[in-house]
């Protein structure tokens, strides 16, 4: 279990606790993301990193219950304000939670526009249909949340279509949208990748101001250490559908505990670099996983032992978990 997840916690927001997702096969089922546990905190920033395939999205998605039809999961995901497993609501209830409690950015902004409306109709429907505000309420406060996220001439702008913008402006819309009902979690998935470096810092600071002024929590998924390096308070980080290492961020960066993300760390370019050691081989797939630690067949610390029995996510000391038998070693 990564942490305690009591459910009367005042701190705690969201309480994913032994999360499985599984995949439908034609005679069997395949383990995507196994046992995954974690907090979200009331107005935290909490990053999620892996790289493609770990099940980052599949993980984001089952948390508003968007999953194909062909995935189902196990497990339970605790909404605090609403003491209420989000697993087990009905479809009446996930109605309410979705874009009201608990909203997403997509990780393909670009396609979740609708090119045949302008973004403000777009806008004013979320506000419409959630807030009951009138068409001309609606309006002035889809002007409102385009100047929010910095979008210029708003009161203009409002009346373009997606295919008039650019990458950056199309996201800072979806942002608008997402948090029109002032939610209280916003699950961003890779919510600069498209975009060039400039832009995506730029775009980030406007995710960051918004989420101090309203005091949201952020879900915050990349395959991307330094996206998270910047904003997250927390960051678990995944290999292979499993939490391999959760801490705070500082403490992520400053002492890694466990192979993969010191692999991680290793193969992205720091000023002082010694030279680039990206992590030998790729990702197994979910069929392919071997037995006892998942990542054995990459890591260069392995021992007799990491090839019997997968090691649990434990707490090497202040709140900083790892999933490696020989994380005490890395303390330093
Ligand atoms: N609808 C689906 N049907 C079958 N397999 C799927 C489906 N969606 C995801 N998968 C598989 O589940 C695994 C996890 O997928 P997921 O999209 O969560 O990865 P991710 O960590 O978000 O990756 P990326 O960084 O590329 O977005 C992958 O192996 C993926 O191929
Ligand atoms: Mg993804």
């Amino acid at each position: 279990m990564a942490e305690k997840n009591s459910p009367s916690s005042d701190e705690h927001l969201l309480t994913i606790e032994d999360l499985n997702i599984y995949l439908k096969g034609k005679s069997s089922f395949l383990n995507i993301v196994e046992g995954l546990s974690l907090n979200i905190n009331y107005s935290e920033v909490f990053g999620l990193v892996g790289e493609s395939g770990c099940g980052k999205s599949l993980t984001a998605l089952s948390i508003l219950r968007l999953l194909p039809p062909n995935i189902t999961t196990e497990g339970s995901i605790y909404f605090h304000p609403l003491k209420k497993n989000i697993l087990s609501l009905s479809d009446d209830e996930l109605l309410d939670l979705r874009g009201k409690e608990i909203s997403m950015i997509f990780q393909e902004p670009m396609t979740s526009l609708n090119p045949v409306f302008t973004i403000g109709y777009q806008i004013e429907e979320v506000l419409r249909l959630h807030e009951g505000l009138s068409k001309k309420q609606a309006h002035q406060r889809a002007v409102e949340l385009l100047e929010a996220v910095k979008i210029p001439m708003a009161g203009k702008r409002i009346n373009d279509y997606p295919h008039q913008l650019s990458g950056g402006m199309r996201q800072r819309v979806m942002i608008a949208m997402a948090i029109a009902c002032r939610p209280k979690l916003l699950i961003a998935d890779e919510p600069t990748t498209a975009l060039d470096v400039t832009v995506q810092a730029e775009i980030l600071q406007m995710l960051l101001e918004i989420q101090k002024s309203h005091r949201m929590s952020v879900l915050l998924i990349t395959h991307d250490l330094a996206v998270v390096a910047q904003t997250a308070h927390r960051i678990a980080v995944m290999y292979a559908g499993r939490i391999v290492e959760l801490a705070r961020k500082d403490e992520l960066f400053k002492n890694p505990r466990h192979p993969y993300t010191l692999g991680l760390l290793n193969s992205i370019p720091k000023e002082t670099s010694k030279k680039l050691e990206p992590i030998p081989g790729v990702v197994p797939s979910p069929g392919e996983l071997p037995e006892g630690c998942k990542f054995v067949t990459r890591c260069k610390y392995r021992i007799k032992d990491c090839h019997k029995k997968e090691p649990q996510l434990i707490d090497t000391g202040d709140n900083h978990y790892s999933r490696c038998l020989r994380a005490n070693e890395f303390i330093n």
